[in-house]
């Protein structure tokens, strides 16, 4: 390794990410029911290996050794999120025991010296809720909000930083039209609809909890791709980026930073399925898109890879016909038909997610430059991470993991926001996810993210060689060696 040595301005604060479903288990404890995910889940092939998140990691009864272990690691921010289906079973009444836990995670963090930053939606949906529409209902942002309040009765004299919704394009596109998430529907008319009641449910939790207390820091965590034409030339891969930004990108920067939604987008759905444009265009109701786009404090940049597009099938090198990267999650989005993913050849992750920092620098700047900027909103990385297939070896009768590749695709990641950074972007933080391996929706357990390994036999916990060198990188603050 060359002698490299990178500073972080001090205030930029180093996270790990996790999510209530995929860590917690107890999914029948102290009165939680069960949500959209626990019934997907049920479903025979619905995830891969039939798992389920009953255990996961454990969380609901490790909390306070969890919590130790990212002491030791030394992250300054831990982002995490309440579950729904615990605090409001049903989506009804509140449940005190269920608040009572986040409470005191929220407690031991604060006393660990760690910033709680606090997703209120992260995909766990009420199962009641659901059976009454889920997010195709416009109830259903009525129900959220409500559900936001509660969570800010409990905590909000303790967390500062409120993130409403965790990817609305899985929440709403993947989960009702693409099939691949709970509830699983296929329907363009339910992803439509459920991407409009999201956004709804976001600028009313904004308003609400902005009235409540003026002094929070409010945002939104949304994901994204950079979206690439093969020959910038060529108008049929011109046209292949643009479906696939308006899609992941505009559909939902547009309403939140300009308040309307991307017309193209709009009308290319329509030359595929006119009705449910036309139930959409009804849902949107007069001042709702004000709401939406209210000033929001953060915003949190998902980022994973990007996609070099084409418009014809290339000829050379072929698209790839592997079913486990997204190529096959979006095929059934009619408005996709004709777009063609093409190989660059770069170096790809467990889930056969393409490895492409660069493309962090960019589309944080891009982010900036045409949303962020003017509307005085500050941004993160709420998540970046891979799977690789990791090993447990033990030395010495120690348990160790050497994930070298994700240690370079840590550092290379923390220096393509750094670019971003010395480009002029606003980015103040950085979230790796996951914090410890988890329940990957509908891979299950089958793909490891953290950087603690877990065994999820005996619930043991291994920092991996990419925990230690992200305590170094936090410790030192600067990318070196
Ligand atoms: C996006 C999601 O927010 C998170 O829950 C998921 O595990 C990671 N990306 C990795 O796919």
């Amino acid at each position: 390794m060359t002698n490299v040595h990178r500073a972080f301005p001090s205030n930029f604060l180093f996270g790990a990410a996790t999510a209530a479903y995929q860590i917690e288990g107890a999914t029948s404890e102290d009165g939680r029911t069960p949500s959209i995910w626990d019934t997907f889940s049920w479903v025979p092939g619905a995830v891969v290996g039939g798992d389920t998140g009953d255990v996961a990691c454990d969380h609901y009864h490790r909390s306070a050794d969890d919590v130790a272990m990212m002491k030791r690691l030394g992250v300054q921010t831990y982002r995490f999120s309440t579950a729904w289906p615990r605090v409001r079973p049903d989506g009804g009444a509140a449940n005190p025991a269920g608040i009572d836990f986040y409470s005191r995670l929220v407690d031991e963090l604060l006393a660990a010296d760690i910033v709680p930053w606090l997703t209120l939606y992260h995909w766990d949906l009420p199962q009641a809720l659901q059976d009454k529409g889920g997010w195709v209902s416009r109830d259903t942002a009525d129900r959220f909000t409500e559900y936001a309040l509660t969570v800010h009765d409990a905590l909000g004299d303790r967390v500062n930083i409120w993130t409403t919704l965790n990817e609305p394009w899985c929440a709403s596109f993947l989960s009702y039209t693409g099939g691949e998430h709970a509830p699983g529907h296929t329907s363009v008319r339910e992803g439509l609809l459920a991407s409009h009641h999201l956004l709804l449910g976001h600028g009313q939790v904004i308003r609400e909890l902005r009235a409540r207390d003026a002094s929070l820091n409010l945002g939104l965590t949304t994901n994204h791709t950079v979206a690439v034409a093969l020959d910038p030339n060529n108008p049929a891969d011109v046209d292949a980026a643009r479906r696939i930004d308006g899609q992941f990108n505009r559909w939902f920067l547009d309403p939140v930073f300009r308040g309307s939604y991307p017309a193209d987008i709009v009308e290319d759905i329509r030359l595929v399925d006119a009705g449910a444009v036309e139930a959409f265009e009804a849902a949107v109701q007069p001042g709702d898109l004000d709401l939406i786009s209210q000033h929001i404090d953060t915003l949190g940049i998902n980022y994973y890879h990007g996609d070099l597009l084409a418009g014809s099938p290339p000829a050379d090198p072929p698209v790839s016909a592997d079913p486990t990267t997204e190529r096959e999650v979006r095929s059934p989005y009619p408005s996709f038909e004709g777009i063609y993913n093409v190989e660059r050849g770069l170096e790809r992750t467990a889930q056969n997610w393409e490895i492409e920092p660069a493309g962090l620098t960019t589309l944080l700047q891009r982010i900036w430059n045409e949303y962020a900027k003017a509307a005085g909103t500050t941004l993160y990385v709420t998540e970046n991470g891979a799977a690789f297939d990791d090993e447990l070896v033990l030395e010495n009768g120690e348990a160790r993991v050497h994930d070298e590749r994700r240690v370079a695709f840590l550092r290379d990641h923390l220096n393509a926001t750094l670019d971003a950074q010395e480009a002029g972007v606003d980015v103040r933080g950085f979230f790796y996810w996951s914090l410890m391996d988890n329940f990957e929706w509908a891979w299950g357990y089958a793909k490891r993210f953290g950087i603690v390994h877990v065994d999820y036999e005996t619930q043991v916990r291994t920092l991996k060689d990419s925990a230690l060198e992200y305590r170094r990188i936090i410790g030192e603050r600067a990318i070196s060696g």
